[in-house]
């Protein structure tokens, strides 16, 4: 697999920067802005992807790491890897055929790292399950104003064997963002994405036509619910599957979630796409471990190589997740250039354990990072 050290020279991206130029050029514009754009002059976004510089892990050395292990149990799963797919609402339009949520689903099952479906998606969410193999996967829900919708929704995800349910709470009402709005580009107010809802009986009934613009109509006024605390209750009597919050960042937000019933967090800021001038995620995520208390906790936002997630965990995160990485090797290479991204960024968490003398996970802890200064 690792051409390059066979003296062949690989015709895959090898870092992130290579990865997002390509991508840049394979995907039409509107759908590039899409994918690469964030909410305001894009700072947090940034400001993501820098937390991670501050953090530098500290080398360990006669520790013989010949054998490392990434292994991890979460939700009642054993796991080959703690990478997981964070949910990229319309990741099926960065595939060259359109079906980007088919091609992630066989990445899934291909590498064992898991997908995140998000209800955006091109294909219908029992398509999407029937691709997965034997990697677990997870529904994740924006929840409708119509609870009968959102029920339906997740007896959907269970009856096509999803894993477990991932409530996306920053997204009821969609953030300020600049390059998206100076060019009138939504994909899903175009009918884009909406393969969960078209297909489902409720929605239907709801709509009562499939007229185009009845159907976008429709979901416009029935997408963003703005949940409460008072509805957690609700959120959890839905389903017996695991139910993980996402997008907690503050620590009482985690201690009344877990208060609440809930089997996991999820600290994230969306990517910085939902709201400009915020915190770094992770800057956030030691704060939401320790209120977390043993709970697990998801991560995403910001990481774009092996070591990002080596450091990510060892702040805790029980599992981390990628975004717009993945959704541009798929860009660039298909379900191919997808499975490339996803075996870098393990291959390179896997040398630096090597290197760095951290042959488990367990031996990440907080101390294995010291601030970067200067
Ligand atoms: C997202 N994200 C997202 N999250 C979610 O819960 N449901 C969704 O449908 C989407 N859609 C979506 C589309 C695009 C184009 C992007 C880039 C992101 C957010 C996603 O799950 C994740 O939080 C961020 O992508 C993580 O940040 P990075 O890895 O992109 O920096």
């Amino acid at each position: 697999y690792l051409d390059g050290l066979r003296g062949v020279a690989p015709t895959q991206p090898m870092d992130f920067a290579a990865l997002e130029e390509r991508a840049r050029a394979a995907l039409p514009d509107s759908v590039w802005s899409y994918v690469a754009g964030g909410a305001g002059d894009e700072h947090t976004q940034r400001a993501n992807v820098r937390a991670f510089e501050r953090h530098g892990l500290v080398p360990r050395m006669l520790v013989g790491a010949e054998r490392r292990d990434m292994s991890v149990d979460v939700f009642g799963l054993r796991l080959p890897s703690p990478l997981f797919m964070a949910p990229v609402g319309v990741v099926g339009l960065c595939a060259q055929d359109g079906h980007g949520d088919l091609a992630t689903a066989r990445a899934a099952a291909r590498t064992g790292v898991p997908m995140v479906a998000s209800t955006l998606s091109v294909d219908p969410m029992e398509d999407v399950a029937a691709e997965f193999g034997g990697t677990p996967g997870f529904f994740q829900l924006y929840t409708p104003r119509d609870r009968e919708l959102a029920e339906s929704l997740v007896r959907r995800a269970e009856a096509a064997g999803f894993k477990g349910i991932v409530v996306t709470l920053d997204t009821w009402v969609t953030g300020w963002r600049p390059r998206d709005l100076s060019t009138a580009n939504f994909p899903q107010l175009r009918g884009h994405c909406l393969a969960n809802y078209t297909s489902d009986a409720r929605f239907r009934e709801l709509t009562g036509s499939d007229d185009p613009q009845r159907v976008v109509l429709s979901w416009a006024g029935l997408f963003g619910n703005p949940l409460t605390w008072d509805d957690l209750p609700w959120l959890r009597s839905l389903t017996d599957l695991p139910l993980i919050l996402k997008g907690l960042c503050h620590p009482d937000d985690v201690r009344r979630a877990k208060d609440g019933g809930v089997d996991g967090v999820y600290c994230s800021n969306h990517g910085g796409r939902q709201a400009d001038g915020g915190l770094p995620a992770l800057d956030a995520l030691p704060g939401v471990v320790e209120a977390a208390d043993g709970l697990p906790v998801l991560f995403d936002s910001g990481v774009r190589s092996g070591a990002d997630v080596i450091k990510a965990l060892a702040l805790g995160a029980t599992a981390v997740g990628v975004g717009r990485p993945y959704a541009y090797g798929l860009a660039v290479g298909g379900e191919d250039g997808l499975v490339h991204v996803l075996r870098s960024l393990l291959a390179e968490a896997d040398l630096i354990m090597a290197v760095d003398g951290y042959p488990t996970l367990g031996d990440l802890t907080p101390q294995s990072l010291a601030v970067v200064r200067g």
